[in-house]
């Protein structure tokens, strides 16, 4: 049931360019420049007309989350705010009939997020999901929802569930920019575009495999890792770092690249790799001096770019790159890279990749 792969980690990572698509699949609609929902056309209007949304989730769905808010923010000039669902609760939350919740779950019964749904139903919030199984106790708690449709995820960490979590923010964005008028027509169809172009993006990464596996036999004894990205790719390395851990049992961080100067900055030393998130895009520069600086106290860069971003390739010790996509998609691309480094690391080590120590697919107790 492996598909022929030693892991479902590994088959699920490699499902990526078809499971973006089967994503996509009768919502992405290119030649009328137009994004379809059929799970939330009943309450589409109330979204778009919403005070504040807010995004709760826990784990790799937090980080989609994330991702989801510079879209949401960038492309429907909505404001979003995204928290874990735990803490969300524990607040005694500020939530009126004028916001809209919308929590984040592949399994759809992560007892957290579950919590984080009635707590917002009982203030008279509209709730949405976005789930991965199919009449899962959160797809049935929330008022509408998107299926990912990502199939079934079995290895504890979250792979495809998490691209198509993205998937499907990016629609909601762009349908929700286009309905708050905040999206002109050529923005929108060169996003829509781009979105149908990222199956073969993806499938196009996973010809770099023996390229990541090559670092992650250099690496896999490393006590530490730091993952830096900014902007849209600051979620992606919080990502990074989860994958790491979770499978492999090293300690890895992510951050904003430019808080590596208010502290992490002090753990760079010749032992320390250093996962950057590199697109070129309006961060470059300042990702450029972050290079210059992990290098200056002698870390080991591996950066992750675009095919167009030479300077990035030539300054760091190690480069991956992913071909060159809207700029507000690019974790989608950015992300696979890190999901086969933890993967081969975790394998090198000789860590049991699917259900790792401590961890369960679904976390069911608060
Ligand atoms: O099923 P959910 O998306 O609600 O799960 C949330 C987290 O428990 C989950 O993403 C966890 O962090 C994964 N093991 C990450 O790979």
């Amino acid at each position: 049931e492996k598909g022929g792969f030693p892991h479902f980690m590994l088959k699920e990572i490699h499902e990526q360019s078809e499971t973006i698509a089967d994503c996509m699949r009768g919502r992405l609609v290119v030649e009328d420049n137009k994004i379809v929902l059929g799970g939330i056309s009943a309450v589409t209007d109330r979204l778009v007309n919403a005070r504040r949304l807010i995004i709760a989730a826990c784990g790799t769905s937090w980080h989609a989350g994330l991702v989801g808010e510079y879209l949401i923010e960038s492309l429907a000039k909505m404001s979003v705010e995204v928290e874990y669902a735990s803490e969300f609760r524990y607040r005694d939350p500020l939530i009126t009939e004028e916001d809209v919740m919308l929590v984040i779950s592949q399994s759809g019964e992560t007892a957290d997020t579950l919590a984080a749904v009635r707590e917002a139903r009982s203030k008279g919030a509209l709730v949405l999901g976005i789930c991965n199984v199919v009449g899962s106790t959160i797809a049935r708690e929330t008022d509408a929802g998107i299926y990912t449709h990502a199939g079934p995820e079995i290895g504890v960490a979250s792979t495809k569930a998490f691209t198509a979590q993205v998937t499907v923010l990016a629609m909601m964005a762009i349908l929700l920019g286009q309905r708050r008028a905040k999206l002109d027509e050529k923005e929108s169809a060169s996003i829509i575009k781009a979105m149908s172009e990222i199956p073969a993006k993806v499938a196009e990464i996973m010809t770099k495999f023996d390229e990541v596996d090559a670092i992650a036999r250099l690496f896999a004894y490393a006590p530490n890792f730091l993952y830096l990205g900014r902007s849209y790719n600051f979620p992606v390395a919080l990502e990074g770092a989860l994958k790491l851990k979770e499978i492999s049992y090293i300690h890895a961080e992510g951050y904003p690249a430019a808080e590596m100067k208010h502290g992490p900055i002090a753990l760079i030393d010749e032992l320390m790799p250093v996962v950057v998130l590199a697109a070129a895009d309006h961060t470059n520069d300042k990702m450029i001096s972050n290079i210059e600086e992990v290098r200056a106290r002698k870390g080991r860069v591996i950066a992750i770019t675009t095919d167009n971003n030479q300077d990035v390739q030539r300054l760091s010790e190690f480069s991956i790159t992913v071909p060159e996509t809207h700029d507000l998609l690019t974790p989608l691309l950015t992300v696979i890279p890190l999901q086969i480094l933890s993967y081969q690391i975790a394998v090198y080590r000789k860590c049991n990749v699917d259900q790792p120590r401590n961890l369960a697919k679904s976390v069911t107790v608060e």
